[in-house]
């Protein structure tokens, strides 16, 4: 403040202060009035007030963390990649050109003003988004939400979880694939033993489907198994040459092996919920119960 105008100044700020103790004195007062009329009441107004709801993890959300803590333990690092993804990455670098019939198993919802781009199929589109991008050795898993144009139903919907599965380096083999995924069933079903079915993927070769052995010793597994003890949860195979040559790894030099399983019957599984529908409700009802799972 210039020295000629300090005295006006001071004046309208001391008249704010007084105004402003005043103000404050009053709302003391009856505050404290108000204090001790509820006190004579028996209203105890330093008592604690109600407690916040807290909330749940989804039980997919569980499931999938479940997984990702289980590879992350043997070195598997998450990857990401888009929901809303261009073809070339969904099907054309995963081996599946535009006239392929494999396409035909994973119809989808495409977007109306952009050609060329779809909902994802599956979470395979992360194993082109990670191979183009990085060098390897690559050890990746990547959990998120896939699309397919399918009727729901109490076993499908069209839109559910997937996690991938990518391991790239030299001389990875078919026998690192089976102890990897014979680990990842040990710890996330108990099971003991696992079978790799002979199977086909664009993406892979050879190709397997894997299952897992639960037995029939409990009503559950029985009904899971459908009487035969083995549940099955993923494909996997070691990665097509042609794949990696697609997004630019040299195949003479390097070899590896993905796998894909979806979520949703994992998690079923594992909360005993029967219908997959209730997943994706949003009846607080349901989710509630998992609020202590976490
Ligand atoms: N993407 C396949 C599907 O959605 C699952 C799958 C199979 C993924 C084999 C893989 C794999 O990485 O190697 O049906």
């Amino acid at each position: 403040m210039p020295n000629e105008r300090k005295r006006e100044f001071g004046q309208v700020v001391n008249a704010l202060k007084q105004s402003a103790e005043t103000k404050f004195q009053e709302l003391k007062t009856a505050l404290e009035a108000q204090a001790e009329q509820a006190s004579a009441q028996g209203i105890d107004l330093t008592a604690p007030g109600e407690p916040l709801p807290l909330g749940a993890r989804h039980p997919i959300a569980i499931t999938m963390n479940r997984i990702i803590e289980i590879f992350s333990r043997i070195g598997f690092a998450v990857a990401d990649g888009p929901e809303i993804e261009h073809d070339w990455y969904n099907f054309t670098a995963m081996n599946t050109p535009e006239d392929h019939p494999a396409r035909d198993m994973q119809d989808t919802f495409y977007v109306v003003d952009a050609p060329g781009m779809l909902l994802r199929t599956h979470t395979s589109n992360v194993q082109a988004r990670v191979m183009t991008t990085r060098k390897p050795p690559i050890r990746i898993i990547a959990p998120g939400r896939v699309y397919r144009n399918e009727t729901i139903s109490a076993r499908s919907h069209a839109q559910f979880h997937q996690v991938e599965g990518l391991y790239i380096d030299e001389g990875v083999s078919f026998a690192d694939m089976k102890q990897t995924l014979l680990y990842f069933a040990q710890e996330m079903f108990g099971a003991p033993k696992i079978r790799l079915r002979p199977s086909f993927f664009p993406f892979t070769e050879p190709s397997a489907e894997m299952d897992v052995w639960l037995g029939t010793d409990t009503e559950e597994n029985y009904r899971l198994t459908k009487g035969t003890g083995w549940l099955e949860i993923l494909g996997c195979g070691m990665v097509d040459p042609q794949v990696l040559e697609n997004c630019g790894i040299d195949s003479r030099q390097y070899s590896g092996f993905a796998f894909g399983m979806g979520i949703e019957r994992q998690a079923l599984r594992l909360f005993g919920i029967p219908d997959i529908r209730l997943l994706f409700e949003n009846d607080v009802r349901m989710l509630r119960q998992f609020a202590a799972s976490v």
